[in-house]
């Protein structure tokens, strides 16, 4: 037995934050952020990630056609999820009114939608579960720091689901390769987003996401390039069997680049990282989802996921795509109407971190 994706989900909040709207706040330029990262805007959330992720889900179900008392696991990819206890899957389970799911999150940073697909089809292959809601969901501007130009242009909020059904043999997931190198945690961090440390001694510097971005972006083409490989290989394919490469977009020279590396031509790879930024665990779901809005996925079509962050963290995994390419039915599922500015929202960033970098 395998597991294939039978419904897909995506729910992106609407307030839009421009390239030019950050010249405001920080010393940059709409040049710079396009020209180094491919980034023209992202989505800010007036809302929680439970609440982009549920809206994502309920589309997700609607798509493979199923309803809520199916789903047996749900499994959240998130790094900036509403609350560690309870967990951002145990509100996403009540709001989603998932009563006979199992719910857990899943944090591997940006990798973190990989990590799920691996783990979610291989409950299904071991026989555990039938119907697996696995949302990446994110609200990372919580952890923007607006006097930081090197790391507040690059990152969005948002959220993508997949349901996890399952399939016969040599359709769906059919190979992975999953790696961690915690030894370079450090480059890549909140350096106090958990217990660590003494309470109540929280400087804002560090509660905002901080990176030395060369070493990321140097590590980040090596390994999506050396993992994808690896999970092709143990899929029995080649290289020039992959359809569509669905990678990880954290800024579109990563993504040529890795392309460049696997020899993969830029017509075979799938690239929004204009709209939205970099929406870590919420990428890959979203852009799924986009490329088969787009008809970019045919019956069949080999499908390569790949994806590197916090961690640092890598996962590539190959699928086989089954017969159906459109939706079963679709949700009304919406996002409460947006009652404040995008700049309204930043406000609370401006007033904790500051405004304008040295
Ligand atoms: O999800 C996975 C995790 N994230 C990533 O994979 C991101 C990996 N890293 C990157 O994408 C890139 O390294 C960045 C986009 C973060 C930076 O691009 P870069 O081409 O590596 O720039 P840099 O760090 O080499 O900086 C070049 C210059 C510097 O100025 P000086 O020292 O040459 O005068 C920076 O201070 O660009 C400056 N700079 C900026 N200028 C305007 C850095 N950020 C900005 C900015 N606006 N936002």
């Amino acid at each position: 037995m395998n597991a294939e994706i039978t419904g897909w989900g995506k729910c992106m909040p609407p307030n839009v934050l421009t390239n030019s709207d950050l010249e405001q706040i920080v010393d940059t330029s709409d040049d710079w952020i396009t020209t180094r990262t491919g980034i023209k805007e992202r989505r800010i959330s007036h809302v929680e990630a439970s609440d982009l992720a549920a809206v994502a889900g309920q589309r997700a179900l609607a798509a493979a056609g199923k309803s809520v008392d199916d789903v047996d696991l749900l499994l959240v990819a998130t790094c900036s999820g509403d609350t560690i206890i309870p967990s951002t899957a145990s509100r996403v389970q009540d709001k989603m009114g998932l009563t006979n799911a199992a719910a857990m999150d899943l944090n591997a940073a940006c990798s973190g939608f990989v990590y799920g697909l691996v783990t979610g089809a291989n409950m299904i292959r071991g026989g555990t579960n039938k119907t697996v809601l696995l949302i990446g969901t994110e609200k990372l501007h919580y952890l923007m720091n607006t006097t930081d130009r090197t790391t507040c242009v690059l990152f969005g909020d948002g959220a993508g689901a997949v349901v996890l059904e399952p399939s016969e043999e040599g359709i769906g997931l059919l190979g992975s390769d999953l790696g961690m190198d915690g030894s370079a945690g450090k480059y890549l961090h909140v350096p106090a987003d958990g217990t660590q440390g003494e309470i109540g001694r929280r400087a804002p510097e560090q509660c905002g996401i901080a990176m030395d971005g060369q070493e990321v972006f140097r590590r980040a083409v090596t390994m999506m390039a050396e993992s994808s490989l690896l999970a092709i290989q143990k899929s029995g394919l080649d290289l020039e069997d992959v359809d569509i490469l669905i990678p990880h977009q954290a800024n579109v020279r990563i993504i040529d680049a890795t392309a460049r590396r696997l020899g993969v031509d830029s017509a075979r790879v799938f690239v929004n990282i204009q709209s939205y930024g970099n929406t870590s665990a919420a990428t890959i779901p979203v852009a799924l989802t986009e490329a088969l809005e787009q008809g970019q996925i045919e019956p069949g079509s080999i499908v390569a996921f790949t994806a590197f962050g916090g961690g640092l963290s890598w996962g590539s995994a190959i699928v086989r795509w089954g017969e159906r390419v459109t939706p079963i039915a679709t949700s009304d599922a919406e996002l409460p109407p947006a009652d404040k500015t995008t700049m309204e929202i930043l406000q609370s960033n401006l007033d904790f971190f500051g405004e304008k970098s040295a």
